[in-house]
């Protein structure tokens, strides 16, 4: 019942740390120059709990290079970027039954993993669990939330899905299975597009998107186009998209999207797997996306990619 996670960030060091708690006894996996570059021999994971407690557990570390057995389980928490290289860079230890969860925000990253890995069970999950990553190996859990799981590209048969239940179910998590998941994917999609580029746009919370009469119709106009595009893809609509994006930006007020934080650092960002995605989509059909393509482009001028 191992897992192996790739992606130290925070969902990684999460999720990571809620099978230490289950005692299903993880493997994380890092770049071999990281795993080297680690004084300690008895490394632990930490976890700042919503109840305010830490906790620290012995974890097992290991690289794609130096990972022994076959995988039978992967859990992708990189950055939608970087998944492909990932699953890719470990694809030699991969069972031809082997299990892989997908947990990118954005979309087009699973779709392309599913196109390649025919023989394993590809699933894509999206998630409302809010972390952080406070140091290397140290996550802070920042709010509960639930998780959504169903298959990409290819349907698996019943024994994988019964296995992949059986091996989340202890878990202390709200999980939730579903033959549907590119709903849920699109319904974060909505939300991505809307508030991940203006937020790093106006460098700013998630809440203060609301603040002005500007912002809020800038986040309107983006949903809309999202709307117009998921109902051309034939994906059913559940639920006003608008009132979800504003509820995000509600609930998550006081946080920084994650684009705002990479732009912040000058790292390269998600936006091409979320506002990209789209435009890519909307082109496919035929479909004009003004508000997306003027955003990307205000980014564009600010060096944000
Ligand atoms: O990417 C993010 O930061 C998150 O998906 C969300 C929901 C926008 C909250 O910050």
């Amino acid at each position: 019942m191992t897992w192996h996670i790739i992606g130290a960030g925070s969902m990684g060091c999460l999720w990571t740390a809620q099978f230490l708690k289950a005692n299903m006894k993880p493997v994380l996996l890092l770049r071999e120059q990281r795993l080297r570059s680690l004084e300690s021999d008895a490394p632990s994971l930490s976890i700042d709990e919503l109840d305010g407690t830490t906790h620290h557990y012995p974890i097992q570390l290991a690289s794609p290079e130096t990972v022994t057995t076959p995988i039978d389980r992967l859990l992708v928490c990189t950055k939608a970027q970087d998944a492909e290289a990932a699953v890719h860079s470990i694809e030699d230890k991969l069972s031809d039954h082997c299990q892989i969860l997908l947990m990118q925000n954005g979309m087009g990253s699973q779709q392309a993993i599913a196109h390649h890995f025919r023989s394993q069970s590809v699933w894509a999950a999206s998630t409302t669990e809010g972390a952080w990553i406070k140091d290397f190996l140290h996550v802070c859990h920042a709010g509960h939330g639930s998780t959504w799981i169903g298959p990409i590209g290819r349907t698996p048969d019943e024994q994988a899905w019964k296995n992949l239940k059986h091996s989340l179910e202890s878990l202390p998590f709200d999980i939730h299975f579903t033959d549907q998941i590119e709903q849920k994917l699109w319904d974060k999609l909505a939300v991505n597009c809307a508030i991940n580029g203006l937020a790093a746009l106006y460098d700013c919370k998630n809440g203060e998107l609301l603040a002005t009469q500007e912002r809020k119709e800038r986040l309107a106009a983006l949903t809309r186009e999202v709307t117009h595009v998921r109902k051309a893809v034939g994906i059913k609509t559940t639920g006003d998209l608008f009132e979800l994006v504003q509820q995000v930006c509600r609930d998550t007020a006081m946080n920084n999207s994650s684009t705002c934080m990479d732009a912040r650092q000058n790292r390269r960002t998600e936006l091409a797997y979320i506002n990209g995605f789209l435009i890519e989509q909307a082109k496919k059909l035929g479909i004009e996306t003004p508000e997306n393509h003027f955003l990307m482009k205000e980014l564009a001028e600010l060096g944000i990619q």
